[in-house]
């Protein structure tokens, strides 16, 4: 390339380097795959290559993205956190082993193999089987200060085994399984919030999250892949990662060592196939040499180690042509468009639809129907339309304007203002919503009716027998037994299930109205303060808002719903059919904490810390988050935190074990 050509093409590259680094680590909303990045930067070097005196110090070729977001303190690694160099292909993994054989002057590598989990790094501090402070990648030198949250994790023991050293770093990845990310959304969807786009996405932007109980909430695990030892060292990266699980830590167990590029490439060939049957995603592997007195003879380029290298698993693109665009109405009534393709062979499967994702992504695209577009698909990802082929383009092709009206019931559509989604606001009538709200009241949290399930919800809609919540309760043998393929047995089993959810709790019937933003917990905090569904559906803003945790949006919610006629003759239905819409007085069980603030922390024994929170408010008191002069006693279980200890003890709060709790209560 000329020079002049050079330059423009250079600023073009490096400025949408910078803004895909940011919507991937601030934003966690990466637009383009990771290959496409690569692409990217692999032309930058190119050309920086070719034109050295245009390489400047804040071109993506010198620096790694990062993830602050400013809300928490910043420190500095005390080793930078490295990316890897990534490969598409086995060819690429020969000549890295062909490289460091010739560095070494050996025939033949130990390699350790291990799955790259698609997460969040980062890096964790230990002292004295504590885990001491836990910092984000950030920009690879310096991170934010997350302690707290990752403290939350459950697969980290509070304290480590014997045997640990009195103080080492070890790094690895913050990840969510596939399971724990689809329950979390289907919440969210109960809840009318915005569902997350992967486990990646929420995994991130989790941990940034200032509230360390909101993070206690989330599923998250965390699996280690690189010790560092302070005091005490092994010889091969595969045994400091093997102690470290003796300590107690989560070493994942997929790891394996190779002798020779040869096996390292059958490690690969299997997982390619057997990643599908994990319960989390991987986008690749991680080949590191095991040795780490060849790791310190290798050394390191300016910004990757030489003895480690990630491959990537396949993705392919293909073109194809976009015959048409449909619209899906979700359970929520958010509106996402679908590319229907002619159909094209990627990675073994025929591929005819891919999702838009919203009016956004369409604009983004500038996409039209008639266009040729590129496909992309990689392992079990979703496929993705990546751009359009805009030279094939005829010129007389319009553009795609976003439907105005609900596909399923005509609807007007709308969009609130700064979101990306637009929505059927026909939320009592519209089928898919219709649907989504009686497979929610059914639901394990809900009213636990498992004899009725989702497929049946939808049949029981279709054949216009349950058209609200309250229609379940007037079903009667016969009218199951007219469907197709039904039994008398089943008949029975679906009328029994249904019959016996009129003894769930009146919190457990306020979550399943799926009143906007009332989650499970909020539905027990209303039923409690409330005492019954009257008291609540005369509750002006004030009083709700008066509640622990409840805010505007909920309480305009919450009043909204008890406003409708529609939500007033259901409530009637469902009272008439003898529900329980009123709290059950066992909750307060006594007064004997009341005035006191109480703080918990620590892993117990004979309680769980959600029992033992429940104790403390049926018994009067009240949950503080965290160790501050109002506390009256800090409720300590094993592997409390030393900075909360310290902060109890200066502010002279009154340290209580688990039996000494117990012993404040009556039998
Ligand atoms: S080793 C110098 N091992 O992939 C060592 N990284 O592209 C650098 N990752 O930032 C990291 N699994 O977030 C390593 N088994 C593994 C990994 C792994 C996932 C992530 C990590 C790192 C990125 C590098």
């Amino acid at each position: 390339m000329q020079r002049p050509e050079a330059i423009t093409r250079i600023a073009q590259i490096r400025s949408d380097l910078h803004r895909h680094n940011y919507l991937y680590y601030v934003r966690a909303e990466p637009e383009i795959s990771d290959h496409e990045f690569d692409t990217l930067l692999k032309e930058l070097e190119a050309l920086e290559l070719q034109y050295p005196d245009l390489i400047t110090e804040d071109s993506p070729t010198q620096q790694v993205g990062s993830d602050i977001v400013g809300d928490f303190q910043t420190e500095k690694h005390q080793r930078p956190m490295l990316s890897l160099g990534n490969t598409y292909n086995a060819e690429e993994l020969r000549e890295f082993d062909a490289r460091i054989r010739k560095a070494l002057e050996i025939d033949s590598v130990v390699y350790s193999c291990e799955l790259k989990i698609d997460g969040l790094a980062i890096s964790l501090h230990y002292e004295y089987g504590q885990l001491v402070k836990a910092i984000t990648r950030g920009d690879g030198v310096q991170g934010d200060v997350v302690t707290e949250n990752v403290k939350t994790l459950r697969s980290l023991p509070p304290k480590l085994n014997a045997g640990a050293p009195q103080k080492f770093e070890i790094r690895g990845e913050i990840f969510m399984h596939r399971k724990g990310f689809e329950r979390l959304n289907e919440e969210r969807a109960a809840a009318g919030q915005a569902l997350y786009a992967n486990p990646r996405n929420v995994a991130s932007g989790s941990l940034k999250t200032k509230d360390s109980r909101e993070v206690a909430k989330r599923p998250l695990d965390i699996g280690l892949y690189h010790y560092y030892g302070d005091d005490q060292s092994f010889p091969s990266h595969s045994q400091g990662l093997q102690e470290a699980s003796r300590w107690g830590l989560p070493v994942p167990e997929t790891s394996q060592l190779c002798e020779g590029i040869d096996a390292v490439i059958d490690f690969l060939q299997k997982w390619e196939i057997d990643r599908h049957d994990l319960s989390f995603d991987t986008d690749g592997v991680v080949v590191k040499v095991d040795s780490i007195a060849q790791q310190e003879e290798l050394g390191f380029t300016a910004k990757v180690p030489r003895w480690a290298i990630a491959y990537k698993f396949p993705t392919e693109t293909a073109q194809t042509l976009l015959r048409g665009i449909s619209y899906q109405v979700g359970r929520t009534g958010a509106i996402t468009p679908v590319a229907e393709l002619e159909p094209v062979l990627l990675l073994g499967t025929t591929v005819k639809r891919a999702s838009l994702h919203n009016s956004n992504e369409m604009q983004r695209l500038d996409i039209r129907v008639g266009d040729r577009v590129y496909v992309e698909k990689g392992g079990e990802i979703i496929p993705k339309i990546i751009g359009v082929v805009l030279e094939a383009r005829n010129p007389n092709t319009p553009e795609q304007p976003f439907i105005t009206h609900c596909p399923e019931c005509e609807t007007p559509l709308v969009r609130a203002e700064g979101e990306a989604q637009h929505y059927c606001p026909n939320q009592r009538h519209c089928p898919p919503q219709v649907v989504g709200k009686l497979e929610h009241f059914i639901g394990r949290k809900a009213m636990d009716i498992q004899s009725v399930g989702s497929e049946m919800c939808e049949t029981l809609y279709r054949a216009d027998l349950v058209k609200n919540v309250a229609d379940f309760y007037d079903l009667s043998e016969s009218d199951i037994l007219k469907l197709e393929r039904m039994g008398e047995k089943s008949a029975t089993n679906i009328i029994k299930g249904i019959a016996d959810s009129k003894l769930q709790a009146f919190e457990r019937v306020l979550f399943a109205l799926g009143i906007r933003f009332v989650g499970e917990t909020v539905a027990k905090k209303l039923a409690y303060a409330f005492g019954d569904i009257e008291a609540l559906s005369k509750a002006d803003s004030e009083a709700l808002i008066a509640v622990d945790e409840i805010g505007e949006r909920i309480a305009e919610s919450v009043i909204r719903y008890f406003e409708d006629p529609e939500s007033q003759e259901l409530i009637e239905r469902l009272s008439a059919h003898g529900l329980i819409l009123k709290a059950e007085k066992q909750e307060a069980k006594g007064d004997e904490l009341a005035g006191k603030t109480i703080v918990i922390s620590g892993v117990f024994e004979i309680h769980s810390r959600d029992d033992l929170k429940a104790m403390v408010e049926a018994h009067g008191g009240k949950i503080g988050s965290g160790v501050s002069a109002k506390t009256s006693f800090l409720l300590a279980g094993s592997g409390i935190g030393p900075s909360k200890l310290a902060k109890a003890e200066t502010l002279g709060v009154p340290l209580l074990s688990e039996t000494e709790f117990l012993a404040l209560l009556p039998i």
